[in-house]
C-alpha cells in the first residue's frame, strides 16, 4: 500500500489530542452523512409512487419513543464533544509555569528567534525534547502567523501586542515552520525548520560558536546605552526604579492599577505617556521607530532579570 499520509508526523505532547478530536469529529459526522442517506434512500424506494406498501398512518404518536431516541442520544454526543474538545483546548490555551521562554519576531520576510541565553536565528529554532517551550511573539510590521504542523499549534503574531503559544516536543528531528497568515509578495516563502534536539545536544548548541554577551547583560548594555539608567535607576524623581517591577501591580496616574507584564513595558518604551506611573512627571520620550523588536524583548529580559536579583539577595 502506498504511504498515504493525512496529517503530518505527531511530534508535541498535544498533538495526538487535537488529531484525536478531529478524527473523532470527522467519524462521527460522515457516519451520521450517511446513516441519513441511507434512510432517505431506502424510503425513497420503498415509498415511491405505484407502490403497494400501507400508507395509512395508524397512529400519529406512535413514533414518540423513536424520536426522543434520536433527539437525546445526538444532543449528549454534541455536548460531549464539546467538553472533550474544550479539556484539548484549555491544555493548548494553558502555558506551563515552568516553561522555556523563546522570543520570536515575525518580519516581512521571515521568523526571528532569541533564546534565553540571548543567542539568536533566523528562520530555524532550535528546542530540546521533552520540555515545554513558550514562545512569546510579535511581528514589526503586518500580521503573520507561527505554524508547527507537526506540533498543531498555530498562532498569529501581530504588530504592536505579544502573543503567546506553547509546545512541548516529544521526538528529536527537523519540522516544518510556516508562516500561516498572507502577509506580502513572499509570504509563502516565509518558511523555516524548527529543531527538536536531546537535551544535552541542545545544550552544546546553545554554547557554540557564540560570542555574544548573555540577553541579561547585553539588557544592561542597552539599558546604558538608551539613557534609559538616567532616570530609571535608584531613587530619581524622573522615573520609578524598574527593580523588583516585572509582574507586580503598579499604579497609574490615573488611579487605575496595571500589571508590569511585556505588554505593559512595551507599551511603557513606545507610548510612555499612555499609562504613567502614579507620582511621576510626564517626562520619558517615546522609542517609537528608534528601537527594534528585538531590542525590546532584550529590555524586558533585563528588566525581568533586575527582580530575579532582588530575589536572590543580591545587593544594588
Ligand atoms: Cu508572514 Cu505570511
Amino acid at each position: 500500500m502506498p504511504n498515504v499520509q493525512i496529517a503530518p508526523e505527531q511530534a508535541s505532547t498535544i498533538a495526538p489530542q487535537i488529531d484525536l478530536v478531529l478524527y473523532v469529529l470527522t467519524g462521527l459526522s460522515v457516519f451520521f452523512f450517511f446513516a441519513v442517506c441511507a434512510v432517505l434512500v431506502f424510503l425513497a424506494i420503498r415509498y415511491r409512487k405505484g407502490t403497494k406498501v400501507n400508507r395509512t398512518i395508524v397512529d400519529p404518536h406512535a413514533g414518540t419513543a423513536l424520536e426522543l431516541t434520536w433527539t437525546i442520544i445526538p444532543t449528549i454526543m454534541a455536548i460531549a464533544m464539546f467538553f472533550w474538545a474544550t479539556v484539548v483546548f484549555f491544555q493548548y490555551s494553558r502555558i506551563p509555569d515552568d516553561a522555556m521562554e523563546v522570543l520570536v519576531t515575525g518580519k516581512q520576510w521571515m521568523w526571528k528567534i532569541q533564546h534565553p541565553n540571548g543567542k539568536r536565528e533566523i528562520n530555524e529554532l532550535h528546542v530540546p525534547v521533552g520540555v515545554p517551550v513558550k514562545l512569546t511573539m510579535t511581528s514589526e510590521d503586518v500580521i503573520h502567523s507561527f505554524f508547527v504542523p507537526a506540533f498543531r499549534v498555530k498562532r498569529d503574531v501581530l504588530p504592536g501586542r505579544y502573543s503567546n503559544l506553547w509546545f512541548e516536543p516529544t521526538k528529536t528531528g527537523t519540522y516544518h515552520l510556516f508562516c500561516a497568515e498572507y502577509c506580502g509578495t513572499d509570504h509563502s516563502r516565509m518558511v523555516g525548520q524548527v529543531v527538536v534536539m536531546e537535551p544535552e545536544d541542545y545544550q552544546r548548541w546553545l554554547a557554540g560558536e557564540f560570542t555574544a554577551v548573555p540577553a541579561a547583560s547585553a539588557g544592561e548594555q542597552l539599558f546604558t546605552k538608551l539613557g534609559c539608567v538616567t532616570c530609571h535607576e535608584g531613587n530619581s524623581p524622573r522615573g520609578p526604579a524598574l527593580k523588583d517591577v516585572f509582574g507586580k501591580e503598579v499604579q497609574l496616574q490615573t488611579g487605575e492599577i496595571v500589571l508590569a507584564d511585556e505588554d505593559y513595558i512595551r507599551e511603557s518604551i513606545l507610548n510612555p505617556q499612555a499609562k504613567l506611573v502614579a507620582g511621576y512627571p510626564p517626562l520619558m520620550p517615546t522609542f517609537q521607530n528608534q528601537i527594534k523588536e528585538q531590542d525590546i524583548f532584550t529590555l524586558i529580559n533585563y528588566i525581568k532579570s533586575m527582580k530575579d536579583d532582588q530575589e536572590s539577595g543580591s545587593q544594588s
